[in-house]
């Protein structure tokens, strides 16, 4: 509303000698196909705020990319010395030049230096504009569009820069990022006696009710406190050989999970939770929230169990703090992406949430040492450069000593009849997700069953545990050798319709079918890669709290360690297949393969080797 001010007032303002642009200097800078989805309306209003996010190059990645393989690398001197915050953050800066060219370029545009907000490293600066400013300074028309759901979004598909600026700024947003990323939960089932009469888990004999663990704790007694077809907390924890360990560092220890998309993690339904299937757990545990970006936490507000609102929040939360109480536990709900409404004129952000999250993440001094996501877009929906810089920021945690997990996607290798190219040219292809196709973040896929565990399915929500093979990352030379031997096995198959060179996932898995949680109060059964990243995180989370107490660094980057030594700790998955694309996928095998990685955790073995000393200082 009151912007039409920043634009006449800027000139004074400014001082510094007018270098780089003129109008035609201009050259596209990004595009981005609109998704198929989205239509075009009409002309985005000219006084219109939008808060841009302008990022620029960073001058040593090369180098923080080393850094983070050396600290994460067993076999490094390195290993184990983990960034600082200040570390990491002069690695990220952009170079002087690139940041007066920026700034040039802004003032030469009439933008008042004292708009500008800016990250710690400086490598971001933010700016509320109205829409017409914004079309001048990149040369492009932004439209109001509205997807299937009739949401809207103010947003271009494509935009320019001064030549000059090309090598200096790697993306600007909104733009061209129409996505909304997806939840990984599938289908909320509520177990109640009344509507699941075969589910009736009131015998006080029935598994659900144990929850003291049995002695001795192996994986024998897994009959005793498990039954496949409604996975408690208890049965995870003696599976993966968690349940006699008692956290002993629980306050210098820490770990997160995100929410998005209006989720919240209900704190009466995590206690109600707790009570059930944590019974030793006191009630006045609670994880800590933080919204970020307008994102949200109604705990107040009545839901019933048809809803399904937040089902991700509550399954995430519910089944990190089973195993990992009473271990410091954050919530980061983050907001993003909030429809274009037409008669509000006040600045609202409307970025995508990921950027939003990692802005507010590497501002933190201590951020959790592990990190749980859920949430993911098929990998051609995200603009390559919004990707590429997503991950150079989740490098930047893992350098910092930062486990980041995400859970591999829930429609195997993709859904049927939708897997082809979004070019204009429809090829057949498999469609990778994106941040799990990331090299810098630990993909985590699903299981099911129990003896043996298998690659996770549901006929009943056409659920199947996510795989792929990145077209925006290289494979990483970690999984060389893991990845060229499994696609020497599977030889010809499906071959034209993944990428040999590209980042493969997932890493690991955890079970993902059928978990007990409580939703609105009652009993619901969840499925999805979304309860195998909670799942494999917590492990993590213990292991680093065994780290931590014997004096050494947490875990930080897993994958080189993972793929180097620590797959050892791992229970071979071979029995199953990531289906998708109207294909079988990709099969599961002995050893690395592309349906599960390198299989489920053992707790116990991955703790002896991290204390055993490939892991931390030496
Ligand atoms: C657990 O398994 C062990 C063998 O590993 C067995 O001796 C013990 O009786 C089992 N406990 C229960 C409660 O089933
Ligand atoms: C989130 O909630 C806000 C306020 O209730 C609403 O305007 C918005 O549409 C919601 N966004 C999503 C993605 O559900
Ligand atoms: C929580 O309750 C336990 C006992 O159940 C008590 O020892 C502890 O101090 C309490 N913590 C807080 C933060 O109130
Ligand atoms: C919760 O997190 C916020 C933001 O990080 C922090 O300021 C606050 O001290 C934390 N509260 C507790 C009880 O840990
Ligand atoms: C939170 O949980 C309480 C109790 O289970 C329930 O009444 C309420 O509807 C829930 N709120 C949301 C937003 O799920
Ligand atoms: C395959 O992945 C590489 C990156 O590893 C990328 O450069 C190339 O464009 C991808 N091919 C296709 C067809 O997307
Ligand atoms: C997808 O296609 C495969 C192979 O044609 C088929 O076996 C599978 O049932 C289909 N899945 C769904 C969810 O329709």
């Amino acid at each position: 509303m009151k912007f039409v001010a920043i634009l006449c007032t800027a000139v004074a303002v400014m001082a510094a000698p007018h270098t780089i642009t003129s109008r035609g200097d201009f050259a596209v800078k990004d595009t981005h196909s609109v998704p198929p989805q989205w239509k075009k309306l009409r002309k985005a209003p000219a006084d219109h705020t939008i808060s841009l996010r302008i990022g620029l190059t960073q001058a040593s990645f090369s180098e923080l990319e080393k850094r983070l393989f050396e600290v994460s690398d067993p076999a490094n001197e390195r290993y184990g010395q983990h960034l600082s915050a200040e570390e990491a953050r002069n690695l990220a800066k952009p170079s002087a030049e690139a940041l007066s060219a920026v700034h040039d370029w802004l003032h030469d545009s009439d933008v008042r230096p004292d708009t500008l907000t800016y990250s710690p490293s400086r490598d971001w600066i933010t700016v509320a504009l109205p829409v017409a400013k914004i079309e001048q300074l990149l040369n492009t028309e932004y439209h109001v569009y509205e997807n299937d759901e009739g949401t809207k979004l103010v947003r271009t598909p494509e935009y320019s820069l001064p030549r000059g600026l090309h090598r200096h700024i790697d993306v600007i947003q909104p733009t061209n990022y129409f996505g909304h990323p997806k939840a990984m939960a599938q289908t909320l089932r509520v177990v109640d006696a009344d509507i699941e009469p075969h589910l009736d888990l009131t015998p006080p004999d029935y598994p659900w009710h144990r929850t003291k663990p049995l002695s001795p704790y192996s994986t024998a007694n897994l009959s005793a406190v498990c039954d496949e077809s409604a996975v408690t907390n208890l049965c995870l924890r003696t599976l993966y050989r968690t349940v006699d360990y008692v956290p002993q560092v629980p306050e210098l220890n820490s770990v997160a999970m995100t929410a998005y998309l209006n989720e919240t993690a209900n704190i009466s339904d995590f206690h109600v939770f707790l009570s059930r299937q944590r019974k030793d757990a006191s009630l006045n545990y609670t994880y800590n929230y933080t919204t970020i970006n307008g994102g949200i936490n109604f705990q107040s507000l009545e839901t019933t169990y048809y809803d399904q609102r937040d089902n991700e929040a509550n399954l995430d939360a519910q089944t990190i703090g089973g195993f990992i109480y009473p271990t410091d536990f954050r919530v980061y709900s983050t907001g993003g992406s909030p429809p274009y409404t037409p008669d509000i004129s006040t600045p609202t952000n409307t970025n995508e949430p990921y950027l939003e999250w990692l802005a507010y993440m590497l501002a933190l001094d201590s951020p959790p040492h592990t990190i749980s996501t859920s949430y993911g877009d098929y990998e051609h929906t995200v603009p390559y450069s919004y990707a590429l810089r997503a991950c150079q920021e989740l490098a930047q945690l893992g350098a910092r000593g930062v486990s980041v997990v995400f859970s591999s996607g829930d429609a195997g290798v993709g859904p049927n009849g939708t897997c082809s190219s979004n070019d204009g040219t429809n090829t057949p292809m498999f469609l990778p997700t994106f941040p799990a196709s990331c090299p810098y973040v630990t993909t985590v896929g699903g299981t099911r069953n129990l003896s043996p565990e298998v690659v996770a399915y549901d006929v009943l929500n056409d659920y199947v545990s996510g795989s792929g093979l990145s077209n925006y990352f290289q494979r990483p030379s970690y999984q060389n050798a893991a990845v060229k031997k499994y696609l020497s096995s599977i030889g010809s198959l499906h071959a034209g319709l993944y990428n040999t060179s590209g980042r493969a996932y997932p890493d690991i898995s955890a079970q993902g079918y059928h978990y007990v949680v409580v939703y609105a109060g009652l009993n619901a059964i969840l499925d999805g890669t979304s309860a195998s990243a909670p799942t494999a995180t917590s492990v993590l989370t213990l292991v680093n709290d065994a780290l931590i107490a014997a004096g050494k660094s947490p875990l930080g980057f897993l994958n080189p360690a993972l793929y180097s030594t620590l797959y050892h700790g791992f229970n071979d998955i071979t029995i199953g297949n990531a289906w998708g694309c109207d294909t079988s996928g990709f099969p599961a095998g002995k050893g690395w393969d592309l349906a599960s990685g390198f299989g489920t955790p053992d707790f116990k073995k991955i703790k002896g080797l991290a204390l055993a000393g490939w892991a931390g200082p030496h």
